[in-house]
């Protein structure tokens, strides 16, 4: 089997979810090619210990990820770094060649991401994708066939999101993700935003304009050091978007949340749709559990889907057990190294985010930051 040679760049929480997905590859039933971990970038000497135990391949450890970019053992590059590092180590692994799986938002703003996006237009020999795991959960591929298959009928209205509690706790100490110089101005958006828009984006559905508040809810946090540190990052959005249909030309709602202060959420990504002929739900909470009504007139019922385990791309796993977060990052791996050996993908909504779709997140989060701002609707241009 071909094997596509990694490099990491950012050995932290989402690069181990990379590295354990890549040693359990076999999981997966005929894939086109494997991956395997040859380099690591790290920053400082944290946490690299795990990866000397349980992968002896990686021949290369450096702290500078020019070295790691001029190893002409790698092809292809994981970068999973903090937001203000997106711009230039993305832009540099395109320009020494390399394959990307770029980690979301994808540049810390609009500038950033205009200028990531320039350098993909440079450096076409380069396949490039956005990391977002949640639609290769089976419930959501089956609700994309829905979309693809315009079973909803007239879309009437869309709820999309992403809730979790974890800042709910005030004596948390403060993190890079919870200061605007290395997180962006676009706070919890930046951080979850992508999740909830990688559906609505793949539909093709085009926010029109939006209305969006954003609160700061704890403003600051201990320091770690004994003191106490400005939190200005904000905790939750709540976008309410008028979006564009063009399979039929028509207007609906969609609201967008993202919340690091949602009590009651443990890690909730969510997605809804209402329309004429059919409704669906579905919630991480209960991941095996899609939701649908088809209207056929008389009584309305929504009946339950127990989804299983029946993923785009086919493991040894039985269909009759259950899915999870681990098993949407393989997914999501497969989905990278599929596209890039064959260039296709079995179905519309079985890709990563692309390098246009981040670019419509942040047209909508910036959007969203002179709405709050302004404490009104703003049109995207
Ligand atoms: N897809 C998801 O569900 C998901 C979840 C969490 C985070 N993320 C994204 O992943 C990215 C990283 O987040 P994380 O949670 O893994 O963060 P993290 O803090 O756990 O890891 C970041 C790593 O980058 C390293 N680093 C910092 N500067 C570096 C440099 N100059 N060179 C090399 N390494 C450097 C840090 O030492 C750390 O190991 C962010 O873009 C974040 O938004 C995605």
């Amino acid at each position: 089997m071909k094997t596509i040679r990694f490099g990491i760049i950012g050995p932290g929480l989402m690069a181990r979810e990379f590295a354990s997905a890549a040693a359990r590859w076999c999981h997966l039933v005929d894939p086109p090619a494997r991956p395997e971990i040859v380099g690591i970038c790290h920053r400082s000497p944290i946490n690299l210990d795990w990866f000397k135990t349980h992968f002896p391949g990686v021949k290369q450890y450096t702290s500078d990820y020019r070295e790691l970019l001029a190893n002409s053992e790698i092809d292809a590059v994981y970068v999973a770094v903090p937001h203000h590092l997106h711009e230039e180590i993305y832009g540099a692994t395109l320009r020494a060649g390399k394959h990307l799986m770029g980690e979301k938002p994808f540049g810390i703003d609009l500038p950033a991401n205009t200028a990531i996006l320039r350098s993909i237009d440079e450096n076409p020999g380069s396949f490039v994708r956005c990391s977002s795991q949640f639609p290769f959960y089976p419930a959501m591929q089956r609700m994309g066939e829905m979309i693809g298959n315009r079973a909803f009928g007239r879309i009437l209205e869309a709820n999309t999101g992403f809730l979790h509690s974890s800042d709910l706790d005030t004596a948390k100490p403060i993190n890079w993700k919870r200061k605007v110089e290395f997180n962006g101005e676009y706070g919890v958006l930046g951080d979850l935003g992508m999740h909830a828009c990688h559906i609505p984006f793949r539909a093709g559905w085009q926010p029109l304009n939006v209305r969006a508040i954003l609160s700061n809810i704890v403003t600051e946090r201990p320091d770690g050091k004994g003191g106490m540190a400005p939190c200005q990052t904000w905790d939750n959005a709540t976008l309410l978007c008028e979006a564009l249909d063009p399979a039929d030309g028509l207007h609906f709602p969609w609201v967008l949340k993202t919340q690091r202060i949602a009590p009651g959420q443990k890690d909730t990504w969510y997605t809804e749709i209402i329309g004429t002929k059919a409704c669906a739900r579905w919630s991480s909470a209960s991941p095996n559990v899609l939701q649908v009504l088809e209207y056929t007139g008389g009584e309305q019922s929504y009946r339950t889907v127990e989804t299983g385990y029946t993923p785009a791309y086919k493991t040894i796993t039985g269909p009759i057990f259950e899915f999870g977060f681990t098993d949407a990052i393989l997914q999501m791996w497969a989905a990278f190294i599929n596209e890039l050996v064959t260039g296709k993908s079995p179905a519309k909504f079985a890709g990563c985010a692309t390098p246009a779709e981040t670019r419509h997140s942040h047209r909508l989060f910036t959007a969203a930051l002179q709405s709050a701002k302004t404490h009104t609707t703003v049109h995207l241009s």
